[in-house]
């Protein structure tokens, strides 16, 4: 009997200390708050951590991310809710001129935050003019920025290298005609509709007023923190020695190594060994002589930039098809065909794929050597980046 009533004791002071400290938890909702919000949403009751958590491998020994780590709890628990409002923002298809396009529409986590589609679908029956970009592909878009050498810091956004910060490329896709066509007022407007994001924007803010410096603050927070970090490659760069990305990987089959080898002499030039940061931000490779669309030199008006496009990141690529910034290519094997047989000798054409003579640098190679490129490459799909609840579609309608 005294044994129970001990036990019993401890189970009380144990529920006792639990729902104490639950209480302190600045990241949660009040009761009221939260039943508000679950009428609409799926948010989980203690806020999720948006952190980045990456692993020392991405870094020569001794270096550390300056700029980068998220410091004090308070700047972390900031983070935090503002990226959790940024998810809602994010999926929101109210925030369209037709209420039928979010974000999510052509950024879908299932093909890591890109579609399947040649050129996307936006509001009313407009289409994109370009393959839409993925966003998992890399470690986090604040990692372009580069420790190593600051000088290489700063890829920008968009096939054309447009936005230069995340911020301005979510406000380019809310005013484009053919992504979201919307302006600053309705935006505000239709956020003023919905009744939980006034819980949303207090906690991300502070207050509930709604701005749209806010509204892309809370996206970029969101955006910023879709970091795709668990592929076999990253396993395989954890355990090297020295975490070079050099030597074969002991979980890769010889293909996958095979596959390394040819892609760090012939492709990391241009897209990184390690895909962490960026090596260089743009450049042409030599898709055709005469561009339809001319990519960075049509947007500056710049013949010695035609044909000049971003270097995306190639994290997930496995998941983005199809490929290059007008979705020509519908496989990796297209891609791959490309680079062995296919570059052209556009005047632009990057230095990386040229021969010393200037003639197109095409790599010729064999059928083993071209399936243990494609191989190679597919060992960079971070497979957990579609279930993460930390980034799916919360909406319950
Ligand atoms: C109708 C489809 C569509 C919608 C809606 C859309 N995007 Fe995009 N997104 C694209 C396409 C297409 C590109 C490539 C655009 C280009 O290069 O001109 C792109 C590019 C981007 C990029 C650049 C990635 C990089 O590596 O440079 C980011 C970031 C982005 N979108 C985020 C968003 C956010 C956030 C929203 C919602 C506010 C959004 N997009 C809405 C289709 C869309
Ligand atoms: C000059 C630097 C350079 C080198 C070297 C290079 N690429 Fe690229 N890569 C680019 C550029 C620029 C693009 C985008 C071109 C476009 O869309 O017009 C691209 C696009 C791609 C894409 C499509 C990405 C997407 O999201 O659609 C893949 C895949 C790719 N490259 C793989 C490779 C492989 C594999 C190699 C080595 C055999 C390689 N690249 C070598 C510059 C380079």
């Amino acid at each position: 009997m005294k044994k129970i009533t001990a036990l019993s004791a401890l189970f009380i002071a144990t529920l006792l200390i639990i729902s104490c400290s639950e209480e302190r938890n600045q990241d949660d909702y009040s009761a009221a708050d939260y039943e508000l919000i679950q009428e609409e949403l799926t948010l989980p009751q203690v806020v999720s951590d948006y952190e980045l958590n990456l692993g020392e491998h991405f870094l020569p020994p001794g270096k550390s991310y300056p700029k980068l780590n998220i410091v004090s709890l308070a700047e972390t628990q900031a983070n935090n809710n503002r990226a959790t409002l940024g998810r809602v923002l994010f999926y929101d298809k109210t925030l369209s001129l037709d209420r039928n396009v979010s974000c999510g529409t052509c950024h879908d986590p299932s093909r890591a935050f890109s579609d399947e589609e040649q050129f996307s679908e936006g509001v009313g029956d407009e289409i994109t003019t370009r393959n839409s970009l993925a966003l998992a592909t890399t470690l986090s878009f604040k990692i372009s920025y580069n420790p190593i050498d600051p000088s290489l810091s700063g890829s920008k956004f968009s096939w054309d290298d447009r936005a230069s910060t995340l911020q301005q490329q979510v406000k380019n896709a809310f005013r484009s005609a053919n992504e979201m066509n919307i302006d600053d007022e309705e935006i505000i407007q239709r956020i003023a509709e919905q009744s939980f994001y006034p819980v949303l924007f207090k906690k991300a803010f502070g207050d509930d007023i709604v701005d749209t410096e806010r509204v892309a603050e809370a996206i970029a927070s969101f955006v910023d923190a879709i970091s795709s970090v668990h592929s076999k490659f990253d396993e395989g760069l954890e355990h090297a020695s020295q975490f070079s990305a050099e030597s074969d990987f002991y979980n890769f089959t010889e293909s996958e190594n095979k596959g390394k080898q040819l892609y760090n002499s012939n492709c990391a030039s241009c897209h990184t060994d390690k895909h962490n940061f960026t090596v260089k931000t743009t450049g042409n490779n030599g898709l055709e002589m005469d561009y339809a669309d001319n990519g960075v030199g049509g947007r500056l008006n710049r013949e010695e930039l035609f044909g000049v496009f971003k270097i995306p990141f190639l994290r997930n690529i496995e998941l983005t098809s199809p490929y290059m910034h007008d979705g020509r290519f519908a496989t990796l094997e297209d891609v791959v065909d490309h680079y062995s047989d296919g570059i052209v000798a556009h005047d632009n054409l990057s230095a990386e794929l040229k021969n010393t003579n200037g003639t197109p640098r095409r790599l010729n190679l064999n059928q083993e050597d071209k399936d243990a490129l494609v191989a190679y490459l597919k060992t960079l799909t971070d497979e957990t980046i579609a279930s993460d609840v930390r980034f799916t579609d919360p909406f319950r309608r």
